[in-house]
C-alpha cells in the first residue's frame, strides 16, 4: 500500500509537462514600419531560434504588418534590448510560454462520465468519443478509416446526416491539419455534438441533415497531435523523418498539390513550413486527398485552423482571383457576419493570398483546383492574446460562434445547388 502511494508520488513529480522546453520563453508582437525595422527582424530569425506564430514564417513578414513570435528564454533580453535600441516597439503578448502552457494541463480534469466538450482532448479519448456516438446515433453518424499517418495510427472519419440509403451532397470539413492548433479538433467535435443532439428539434439543422451530410475528419495530423500532448505544446508538423535531416516533420498545410512549394513555403526540413519531399509525401496528406477523390459528391470544403479570426477562400498561391471570386467573397462576408451576431467576435475574409500571407501546397487551394467550388480555410480564435494557447474557457464560445459561420455555409450550399 505504501509502496504504492509512493511509487505513484514518484509518477507525479516525474510527470513532465510538455512545457517544460519553454520556461521563460515569450511571446512577442511588433510591427516592423521600415525596411530597416524589417532587415532587423530577418537578421535575428536567422540567427536566433525563433518560432514565428503569426505568419508562419520570417520571409513572409513584410511592413506595417503586425508579426508574433516566440523567443527562447536566452535570447528574450538581448533582443528586447536590440529593439529598444532600435526604436521598435513591441508588446509582450506571453511572458512565460511555460506557466500558460502547465495551466492549461492543469485544467484537464478526466472525471467526467459525460463527454465533456468544453475541454481538450487527448488522441485515445477522441477516438473513444468518436465509437461512442457512432453507436448512440446509428441513424445518422458513420465512422470509417480514411488512411493512416507515419507512425500508423488510424485517420478517421465521421459521416454525419439523416441515412437515406443514398449518395447525398456532402460537406468535408477536416481539423488537425496542425498539432498546436487545439482549438481546431474541439471544433470538430463539438459540430458533430451540435449535430446529434439538434437534429429533429433544431429547424436549421434538421434541414441540413436531411439534405447532405458532413464529412468531418476531427483531427488529420494524429501523429503531430499526440506529440503536442506528450512532448511539445507547440509542435506544427507532421512526425515523419526526413532523410538527411535530423529535423522532423513536413508542414501538412504546404504538402498539398496546390503549386506545391513554389511560394510561401521551404525546402529545408528544419522549417515549420517544409514542404515536404514532394507534392502528398505525408500519408495524412493523401489520405485527405483521396479520401476527397473517391467521395463524388463534395459540394463544398472546409478546413479549421487557428488563429487570426479569419475566413479565407483560394487563392493562396497566387495573387489571381478565381472565377466565383465574388461569390467567395459573398459567401464569407455573410458568414462571417453570422458568426459575429453571437458575441461580437469580429473576424476579417478574403483571398488567402492577400489576406492572410501567399502559400503553395495548402489544402483549401487544392481542393478549389480540383473541383471544389465552395473551399474555406477557417482561423478561430484569438487574434494573438493566447494564440495556440487559447485557454478551454473559450472553447464553448468559440465553438458556438463558428457553428453559425459553418452552417450559413452549409445553407447556401443546399439552396444552389449545380
Ligand atoms: N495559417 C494557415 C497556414 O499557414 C493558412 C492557410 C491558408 N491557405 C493556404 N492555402 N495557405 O497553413
Ligand atoms: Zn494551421
Amino acid at each position: 500500500m505504501e509502496g504504492h502511494l509512493l511509487l505513484s508520488f514518484v509518477a507525479v513529480v516525474l510527470a513532465k509537462v510538455p512545457g517544460d522546453q519553454y520556461a521563460g520563453d515569450k511571446v512577442l508582437r511588433l510591427k516592423p514600419n521600415n525596411e530597416q525595422q524589417l532587415q532587423f527582424i530577418r537578421d535575428v530569425a536567422q540567427t536566433m531560434k525563433i518560432d514565428f506564430w503569426q505568419p508562419s514564417s520570417p520571409e513572409l513578414v513584410t511592413t506595417n504588418r503586425t508579426v508574433d513570435f516566440r523567443v527562447p528564454a536566452d535570447w528574450a533580453s538581448s533582443i528586447q534590448y536590440r529593439l529598444q535600441k532600435i526604436g521598435l516597439k513591441y508588446e509582450v503578448l506571453i511572458d512565460n510560454v511555460k506557466t500558460l502552457v502547465e495551466k492549461q494541463f492543469d485544467q484537464v480534469d478526466r472525471n467526467t462520465t459525460r463527454y465533456n466538450y468544453e475541454k481538450y482532448h487527448e488522441w485515445t479519448e477522441i477516438e473513444s468519443w468518436m465509437s461512442k456516438i457512432t453507436a448512440e446515433h446509428p441513424t445518422l453518424v458513420s465512422w470509417f478509416r480514411i488512411g493512416r499517418t507515419y507512425q500508423h495510427r488510424s485517420i478517421y472519419i465521421l459521416r454525419v446526416g439523416k441515412k437515406t440509403g443514398a449518395v447525398k451532397p456532402a460537406i468535408f470539413m477536416d481539423c488537425g491539419i496542425h498539432a498546436r492548433e487545439w482549438i481546431s479538433p474541439a471544433f470538430c467535435q463539438w459540430f458533430v455534438k451540435e449535430a446529434v443532439e439538434s437534429y429533429g428539434s433544431n429547424c436549421t439543422m434538421t434541414i441540413l441533415l436531411n439534405n447532405l451530410d458532413f464529412l468531418i475528419v476531427p483531427v488529420v495530423n494524429v501523429d503531430g497531435y499526440i506529440y503536442s500532448w506528450t512532448t511539445d505544446r507547440l509542435w506544427r508538423k507532421t512526425r515523419s523523418r526526413n532523410p538527411g535531416s535530423y529535423c522532423v516533420g513536413t508542414d501538412a498545410n504546404r504538402n498539398f498539390d496546390a503549386k506545391w512549394c513554389s511560394i510561401g513555403s521551404s525546402r529545408n526540413p528544419c522549417d515549420e513550413t517544409y514542404c515536404g519531399s514532394r507534392a502528398e509525401s505525408e500519408k495524412e496528406v493523401r489520405a485527405v486527398a483521396n479520401a476527397i477523390r473517391s467521395y463524388k459528391a463534395i459540394k463544398a470544403y472546409i478546413t479549421i485552423h487557428s488563429y487570426s479570426q479569419m475566413c479565407l477562400f483560394p487563392y493562396s498561391y497566387t495573387y489571381s482571383l478565381p472565377p466565383n471570386h465574388k461569390e467567395l467573397n459573398f459567401i464569407a462576408r455573410n458568414a462571417v457576419m453570422a458568426l459575429k451576431d453571437l458575441h461580437g467576435t469580429q473576424y476579417t475574409y478574403g483571398p488567402g493570398a492577400i489576406t492572410i500571407y501567399p502559400s503553395a501546397g495548402g489544402s483549401d487551394d487544392w481542393a478549389y483546383d480540383f473541383g471544389i467550388k465552395y473551399s474555406f480555410t477557417f482561423e478561430l480564435r484569438d487574434t494573438g492574446r493566447y494564440g495556440f494557447l487559447l485557454p478551454e474557457s473559450q472553447i464553448k464560445p468559440t465553438c458556438e460562434e463558428t457553428m453559425l459561420a459553418i452552417n450559413y455555409i452549409a445553407t447556401y450550399v443546399i439552396t444552389h445547388p449545380h
